[in-house]
């Protein structure tokens, strides 16, 4: 790594797109004072139906340019990433490191309390076909709660749906009702639903359309900026590795103009990325 890595920088969050938004608002609201730079690798998006390996090196290379760009700490705000990637970046590469840098990801803090909210002890999880695949949140959530039950259901066509910024149209109904009602029919007895897609809750109005009123939905957000506090509290190391100036710098792989226009419909501040060439 360069000689930036000797200073302290801003938290890097990193998704595969725009997803992450919905966590980066999230950690950003709940820890305004620190710096963030948040990277969108929307030239390569989706993530879900690509292999471990493509997903794996995708994700280094640009968790590599969010410390390059000053980073000690990077949030992956990807829960494909985090399900492909992250252990072999936290076993694998980061060991290798000569420097203190730290890796976290979503899938963790979600399965981590999921337990405090179901009853019926059968937890509903909807996600990409590689989250699903890669049976991330069977394992973790068994961990904590060996008493609950697993269901899973893919949705590849959700993530280019917000993508193409089709989320809120009458065509992108046929594809959350579809998902919704296969999951409950694997499982009448659900009674918690994570969106376990970063981009998901871009879908929330129609997802609880099709959802009894009683079925709770877990959104990553909330969840992963308690998370993140909690963490930098418990590891004053860390913690003294990332700035605090208030700043939101945001880069994307792709049209910064595409992007600007996206992310701010989405968090309701103007935004001017940066193009990021791969
Ligand atoms: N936001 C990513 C996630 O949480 C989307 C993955 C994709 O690019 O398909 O899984």
């Amino acid at each position: 790594m360069d000689k930036a890595a000797d200073n302290p920088g801003p938290i890097g969050v990193f998704d595969s797109g725009i997803g992450g938004l919905t966590v980066f608002r999230e950690i950003a609201a709940r820890l305004p004072e620190y710096d963030f730079v948040y990277l969108g690798d929307n030239a390569r998006v989706p993530y879900g139906t690509r292999s471990f390996d493509t997903v794996y090196h995708y994700t280094w290379e640009c968790v590599q340019h969010l410390f390059r760009m000053g980073s000690r700490l990077v949030v992956i705000a990807c829960n494909t990433a985090s399900a492909k990637a992250l252990r072999t970046i936290q076993q694998r590469d980061l060991v290798t490191m000569d420097k203190l840098y730290r890796v976290l990801g979503v899938i963790r803090p979600t399965t981590e309390i999921v337990g405090m909210h179901s009853n019926t002890r059968h937890v509903g999880i909807l996600a990409t076909q590689g989250t699903v695949t890669s049976m991330s949140y069977v394992i973790e959530i068994n961990k904590f709660f060996p008493d609950i039950k697993v269901w899973q259901e893919a949705c590849p066509m959700w993530v280019p749906l917000v993508e193409a910024n089709e989320h809120t149209s009458p065509g992108a109904d046929y594809f959350v009702k579809k998902n919704v009602t296969n999951l409950l029919e694997k499982s009448p007895e659900i009674d918690t639903i994570i969106l376990g897609c970063t981009h998901y809750p871009l879908l929330i109005d129609k997802i609880r359309q099709f959802l009894p009123k009683e079925i709770k939905l877990l959104v990553q957000g909330p969840i992963v900026a308690d998370s993140l506090a909690d963490y930098l509290q418990r590891h004053p190391e860390i913690d003294a590795l990332c700035t605090r100036g208030g700043t939101r710098t945001f880069y994307t792989t792709e049209s910064t103009e595409d992007f600007d226009n996206k992310a701010q419909r989405f968090l309701g501040t103007r935004v001017e990325s940066r193009h990021l060439q791969l």
